[in-house]
């Protein structure tokens, strides 16, 4: 039994990932193409997405109110304890397979395949969630905003078979297939299949449009804030003026709305949603220029950036909206169509900036499909090289990337997209980062016991504490999550534990002497 917790050598890991400054060093043969700008656009591509252009507002009206800053605050600090933990790693150990590779060195062959299997539900079914929520925006962005109007039977192609469209009579009528969704899942799979540089490209011009039209939002939104939207609990002063102070309404004869600070809490449990997607810059170590140095500016950087953007987009729609205006799939969209009727202007300024605000979730959700899709594809090709799973370690002889976990993911996320309801697999994604995170987190401690002699580059400070806490913090936040979700994922595990004990484990080459 021992044996399933077989650990591989952390030097041996280390030399595996080959030399930096060695082009194509590394058995892998990935490019090193990637610069810690990059790997900062990369982690911002791959966190501004769904979360903040729809959980916002849900998560702002039914629990925390205009505390729902507090709540960004809160994961922001969450994932800044994980992200130090992610940064120590993956500074020490750059390899492609991420917190996978981590947790096969320090905690052993069956628990790194428990993570690896457990991160295809943050990559692959986050991109699936991902993908849901983007056709959604391109559907309202010909429909709403070019008045294009779509036959009832085109409709019922734009979502999966368990999802109800209305038709042109009222009428409902459950979907076909989620042919948007589909799209977008392929088409990013052939940018990644074409290479590193192409997908880091593609991913820089996502994040600047993105980001551009979030910094306008806030700015012209700040300038109409209405401080008294910020004052939920008259009674109180300071800061807890912004946290409301009890359930205020009902749905269907029912108080649906938790507030208070335990609210707070639950809106964090929300919103972390909008940070997953920094960790997967740390699949790509093998195709950094300078790991070591990049990978933690990366990692950390991004989620500093996208912290202060979302904690200022918080304040902003707050300040702007009432917030239980906003329990909607499309607060932004509320909040741009508020700030030009305060501001007085035209139809036509509201036609532009509401295009804008679709145009940039569009583009904002498709960098997040790249970076997660891009995680899988590392994740698979790593593990596929452990020899824990088949086919995914070849790299394409021109492209350098590896083609067959690309196209394997693409179908994945294509199919899933197509068919899947987005509430089945949303919080699935959560509970699977989370698990993940709390491996990592557990797994720097180990190692500084086990190898306190190995360099690192990156240390993450008072280690003996942030990663407790870290992976109490998201232990405590998994717990907050539904029952269903828990059996999901235990009923994800156990399938992997099945594929484990009748593939991986007569395959794995450290179990046959190999590394
Ligand atoms: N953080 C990513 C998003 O919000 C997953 O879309």
């Amino acid at each position: 039994m021992a044996n399933l917790f077989m650990k591989k050598d952390i030097g041996k890991l280390i030399a595996d990932a080959g030399d930096p400054n060695v082009e194509g060093s590394g058995h892998g043969g990935l490019k090193r193409h990637l610069t810690a700008l990059n790997l900062t656009l990369l982690g911002i591509g791959g966190i501004i997405g769904a979360g903040i252009f729809s959980l916002t507002g849900v998560a702002a009206a039914n629990y925390a109110g205009p505390g729902i800053v507090f709540s960004f605050i809160i994961g922001g600090v969450l994932c800044a304890l994980a992200g130090l933990c992610y940064s120590e790693m993956a500074a020490m150990v750059p390899v492609a397979g991420s917190a996978y590779a981590y947790s096969y060195a320090t905690l052993g062959e069956l628990i790194a395949w428990i993570i690896g299997w457990d991160l295809i539900l943050e990559y692959a079914f986050g991109a699936v969630t991902v993908s849901v929520s983007w056709s959604g925006y391109f559907v309202s962005l010909f429909r709403k905003t070019f008045g294009i109007e779509f036959t009832d039977s085109m409709l019922q192609w734009t979502k999966g078979p368990w999802e109800q469209v209305a038709f042109a009579d009222g009428s409902m009528h459950y979907g076909i297939w989620n042919l948007p969704a589909t799209f977008i899942g392929l088409f990013v799979a052939g940018v990644l299949y074409k290479g590193i540089r192409e997908s880091a490209t593609m991913n820089n011009v996502l994040v600047f449009i993105k980001v551009a039209i979030i910094l306008s939002f806030i700015a012209l939104g700040w300038g109409v804030i209405n401080s008294m939207n910020w004052v939920a609990n008259p009674d109180a002063t300071g800061l807890a003026s912004l946290v409301p102070v009890e359930a205020m309404s009902t749905r269907n004869g029912e108080d649906f709305m938790s507030y208070g600070w335990p609210g707070v809490l639950t809106g964090a449990g929300v919103v972390f949603f909008a940070y997953i997607g920094f960790d997967a810059i740390s699949t790509t170590a093998q195709e950094a220029k300078n790991p070591q140095r990049d990978l933690p500016i990366g990692i950390l950087g991004s989620l500093f950036i996208c912290t202060v953007i979302y904690i200022l987009m918080a304040l902003t729609i707050t300040g702007v909206v009432p917030y239980k205006e906003l329990g909607v799939p499309d607060p932004i969209a509320v909040g741009v169509d508020r700030i030009i009727s305060l501001r007085g202007w035209s139809i036509e300024a509201q036609k532009t900036l509401s295009f804008s605000v679709k145009f940039g979730a569009l583009l904002g959700l498709t960098s997040v499909i790249l970076v997660l899709m891009l995680g899988q594809t590392r994740l698979f090709y790593s593990m596929a090289r452990d020899g824990l799973l088949p086919w995914f370690d070849q790299v394409h002889k021109k492209f350098q990337t590896p083609h067959k976990a690309t196209v394997t993911t693409g179908i994945f996320v294509a199919i899933c997209g197509g068919c899947m309801p987005m509430t089945l697999v949303g919080e699935l994604v959560s509970i699977g980062t989370l698990l993940a995170f709390v491996l990592v987190c557990i797994g720097v401690v180990i190692l500084r016991k086990t190898h306190p002699d190995i360099p690192r580059p990156f240390k993450a400070p008072m280690a003996n504490l942030v990663g407790p806490l870290g992976a109490i913090a998201c232990l405590w936040v998994m717990s907050g999550l539904p029952v269903d979700t828990w059996i999901r994922l235990i009923v994800w595990l156990i399938i992997g534990f099945v594929i484990y004990f009748t593939y991986g484990i007569k395959h794995s080459k450290l179990r046959n002497g190999g590394k």
